[in-house]
């Protein structure tokens, strides 16, 4: 006899419920997705316990008749595919057929609903999967589903359930997630019968970005929007100096369903890039639409990632459109903002997503942790000035501020510029400055075909080891490109014959060695674009000058007026700010002048 057998039909949903049902927040997603490929323009989301004891969301749509109210109950009954070509192409937020069976398996399930033609609707009952009663009831048009005891008879997932608040977080994530995508919806979210959040329907989105993420994130948000042929991107941008630790603050739609994916989130940080130091993570809504059958939506039970057919074209369009964006906003305004400052994570119990500027601590409230350069922290004791993220930020960035017009007080330790303008005091890291000068004259001249490089009258020889060796050899052809000639000269030696001109007169040996320690490191073969970028850091960095170097009046004016040259004066190559600046009236606070 057959050991093998075909499962009974509850015991299959319950075990696709363990893919699609892995807490609270899976349920609301997936109720708040049927409830809007219903049509609903209205939909209202009642948790208790943190969705432990009970998770109710009604809607407005189109609601089901009795016979579809029986079959949307059954395991791979969706209205939303019909054959295998749909599956290519799919324009709803479901289509598997499986959410409401599989929460129908783990939990106490009641269903209602009705059609706006019919005069009666139905209710439907289930326990763990087995069907109580059907009914016929009264009920407005629409659909109500309440999911109460989730997990009651899979006592393993139940005790994987963390805190109400915890619960009460994701559920609220996950509402207001979808609450960003769909503007012309009213979402309404309530716990233990109070309301905690209302937003009426918008008819401009960034109303929908101001009531989900706070009034302040308005200002603070810059709108990006680029096509690419069929591709299209929309969304809002923070400044790079409103940063996060950890990436939630990137929160990525395609055809407005929420996605953590690769290719959008590397494409947003490569337009980041050199703005933003490691461990910073910027702030972005992006809506990204793609013809739907240049998109698999189906490689994820609960479709939360995703697969593009042309992952480079997605990556080139979100990368240029971010970069451009932050190329005009990302200068520095003199009089107009504070330095850099931290969004903080979301202290409230269920802060949804990135929240505004107001939340911003003060730094006193946090120490810096040790991988962040000193210069990018407010120093303690002053306060982050509330009035400098909101109000007209948005406005002042744009302003361009200019280095060469600041007035230079000297130079502290050697490796500060002091400066003064209007009511601000600029420090300038010189250190920081020049790389980003050196690395765009570097990029200029690789852009350009036309590096400026010297020839060395003695040729220096270096010994590699084997990978180093091999990848140093695919990188010959673009080190040429900034003027670093290295030649292979037999096994694992090479030879460099020239160096860029900014490098002249240092030893370029240890250079080469770095780049192709580097390459090892970050793989040639997968990303030659990045190991080209690195190459460029790494030699701008081996050619500037070093801290703790006395600079005369000239060769700061020159600096300044370099700095003014670049395209991304703000920021060093790795992303670290090349100045902070104060106010007066911060200064003053230290000082108990004011309060
Ligand atoms: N709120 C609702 N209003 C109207 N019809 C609904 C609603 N919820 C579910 N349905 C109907 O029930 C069907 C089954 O829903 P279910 O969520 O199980 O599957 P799906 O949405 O088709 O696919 P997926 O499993 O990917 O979510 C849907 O296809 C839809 O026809
Ligand atoms: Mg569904």
């Amino acid at each position: 006899m057959s050991n093998i057998r075909i499962l009974p039909e509850i015991l299959s949903n319950k075990i696709a419920a363990g893919e699609v049902v892995e807490r609270p927040a899976s349920v609301v997603k997936e109720l708040i997705e049927n409830a809007l490929d219903a049509g609903s323009d209205r939909i209202l989301v009642e948790l208790e316990h943190g969705g432990r004891s009970l998770i109710r969301v009604s809607d407005n749509g189109c609601g089901m008749p009795k016979d579809d109210a029986l079959l949307s109950i059954e395991r791979y009954a969706t209205s939303k595919i019909r054959s295998d070509q749909d599956l290519f192409a799919i324009r709803s937020l479901g289509f598997r057929g499986e959410a409401l069976p599989s929460i129908a398996s783990v939990s106490r399930f009641q269903l209602i609903s009705r059609t706006s033609k019919e005069d009666i609707g139905t209710e439907i009952q289930i326990a763990g999967g087995k069907i109580r009663h059907v009914k016929d009831v009264g009920s407005p048009p629409g659909t109500m589903i309440s999911v109460r005891q989730l997990f009651f008879n899979t006592p393993a997932r139940r005790k994987f359930l963390k805190t109400v608040n915890t619960e009460m977080g994701h559920c609220a994530d996950v509402v207001s997630r979808m609450a960003l995508a769909y503007p012309g919806v009213q979402f309404r979210l309530h716990h233990n019968g109070r309301r905690i959040k209302n937003w009426p329907k918008a008819i401009d989105p960034i109303e929908r970005i101001a009531d989900v993420l706070g009034r302040e994130m308005k200002t603070a948000l810059l709108p990006v929007e680029s096509t690419l042929d069929d591709i299209s991107l929309s969304g809002w941008l923070a400044s790079p100096n409103l940063f996060r630790t950890t990436a939630r603050g990137m929160v990525t739609y395609v055809n407005r369903r929420f996605v953590r994916d690769r290719t959008l989130r590397n494409a947003l940080m490569k337009g980041y890039s050199g703005r933003l130091v490691k461990g910073q993570f910027p702030v972005a809504v992006l809506f990204l639409d793609v013809p739907a059958d240049k998109v698999d939506v189906n490689v994820h039970p609960a479709k939360l990632e995703i697969r593009f057919a042309e992952p480079p074209r997605v990556h080139g369009l979100v990368s240029r459109a971010a970069a451009s964006v932050l190329q005009r906003i990302d200068v520095p305004g003199w009089g107009s903002r504070a330095a850099n400052q931290r969004i903080a994570e979301p202290r409230e119990a269920y802060a949804p997503l990135p929240s505004g500027p107001r939340s911003v601590p003060s730094e006193t409230d946090r120490p810096p942790a040790a991988h962040e350069p000193i210069s990018t922290v407010t120093p303690a004791d002053v306060p982050t000035d509330p009035g400098a993220a909101s109000g007209p930020v948005q406005a002042d960035l744009w302003h361009r501020g200019r280095f060469s017009d600041l007035r230079v007080i000297g130079q502290f330790h050697n490796t500060y510029i002091v400066c003064e303008s209007g009511s601000r005091l600029v420090l300038i890291d010189q250190h920081a400055a020049h790389e980003r000068i050196y690395f765009e004259q570097l990029e200029r001249g690789r852009a350009e075909d036309h590096p400026s490089s010297q020839r060395l009258l003695v040729p220096e020889t270096l010994e590699l080891g084997f990978k180093e060796a091999d990848v140093l050899k695919a990188l010959s052809p673009d080190l040429a490109t900034i003027g670093l000639d290295v030649e292979p000269f037999g096994g694992t030696t090479f030879v460099i014959k020239s160096v860029p001109d900014i490098l002249a007169g240092r030893e370029a040996a240890p250079l080469v060695v770095e780049i192709a320690e580097k390459a090892v490191e970050i793989g040639v073969a997968g990303d030659l674009d990045t190991a080209v970028q690195e190459s460029l850091m790494l030699t701008a960095c081996h050619s500037v000058i070093r801290a703790n170097q006395p600079l005369s009046d000239t060769e700061i004016r020159h600096l300044l007026r370099q700095l003014d040259q670049c395209e991304n004066p703000a920021h060093c190559p790795h992303g670290r700010p090349t100045f902070v600046e104060w106010k007066t009236a911060e200064l003053e606070k230290l000082f108990k002048r004011i309060v």
